[in-house]
């Protein structure tokens, strides 16, 4: 993952103009760090199914982080979880202003789209990568995700109202994120089988988020933890060990889905799975 940071670092978002932070509150949360976990998913699939693509899918990589990167700035403004910490750093609200946040929002989520369209693929690939970008991270994806998880704070919802929430406010990037990696190596049929991993994986992801707000502090997770008293979380419905429970038997089933992948496959997602899966323990 060290060829996608520096991808990164070359291709921040730049701006010059009369603005005096406009250009550094820009890079500030991707400057941050993060897990990289959804372009390592990505750069995964290529790795392993046409190596000699890889350099071209870290435009893809990096499109999909930019979205993330959007999602949590926007998701911490004060208007939805109010949070002023962020990947270890005070979120772009508290260091300038909410305006500032929303608009640099609104610059990644369009910078992710304009990388994509710059993607050295051919013109049917880059408008199926964006295709796949817009339809799992905007309206119908993250989005209404998003605005399920907000409008519904202190009214809670059925067991499987939570999980349309949690597919379409996390999976669905994560499971994206696979699929893009199948498309720009031009295997229809394994994207397919990825996608509906991955929302699995999605799921599991989100379960072990929720359990690390009550179980890690602040410092610990980078980011402003016991803050989902309010929400549909995993934990506010099924309670912490029943959470826990549900994260092992998710965690054990991807484990054994993914033996079934070809080896390089398995080779190359192992690791990164191996990694995140059992970060709820
Ligand atoms: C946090 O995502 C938001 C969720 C969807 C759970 P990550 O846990 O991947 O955040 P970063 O990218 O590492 O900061
Ligand atoms: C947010 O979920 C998921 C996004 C789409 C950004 P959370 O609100 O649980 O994410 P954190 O815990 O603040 O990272
Ligand atoms: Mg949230
Ligand atoms: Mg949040
Ligand atoms: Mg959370």
């Amino acid at each position: 993952m060290q060829d996608f940071e520096l991808f990164l670092l070359k291709n921040l978002p730049t701006s010059s103009s009369i603005h005096p932070h406009y250009e550094a509150a820009l890079q500030e949360m991707l400057r941050a760090g993060g897990k990289r976990f959804r372009p390592a998913l990505l750069l995964g699939v290529v790795q392993a199914l046409n190596p000699l693509m890889v350099d071209g899918a870290m435009h893809a990589a990096y499109a999909i982080e930019l979205l993330h990167t959007y999602s949590l700035i926007h998701d911490d403004l004060p208007s939805m979880d109010n949070s002023p910490l962020r990947r270890g750093k005070p979120t772009l609200h508290v260091v300038y202003d909410e305006v500032t946040a929303v608009l640099v929002g609104d610059a990644l989520n369009t910078y992710a789209f304009e990388v994509l369209s710059n993607a050295p693929f051919s013109d049917a690939t880059r408008v199926e990568l964006i295709r796949e970008l817009a339809t799992n991270g905007g309206l119908n994806g993250m989005v209404l995700g998003q605005a399920i998880d907000c409008y519904f704070e202190n009214k809670p919802l059925a067991v499987e109202d939570i999980k349309v929430l949690h597919t379409n406010k996390t999976a669905k990037l994560i499971a994206a994120s696979l699929k893009m990696g199948a498309i720009i190596c031009g295997d229809e049929e394994l994207g397919k089988k990825l996608y509906d991993f991955g929302i699995k994986l999605g799921l599991l992801f989100q379960i072990q988020d929720d359990i690390l707000d009550v179980t890690q502090s602040d410092e610990e997770a980078g980011k402003l933890t016991n803050n989902d008293g309010d929400k549909n979380s995993f934990v506010t419905t099924l309670g912490l060990e029943t959470a826990m429970q549900e994260a092992d038997s998710l965690a054990d089933a991807l484990t054994k889905e993914m033996q079934s992948f070809d080896a390089s496959l398995y080779g190359e997602l192992a690791p990164i799975l191996t990694k995140y899966i059992n970060r709820h323990r």
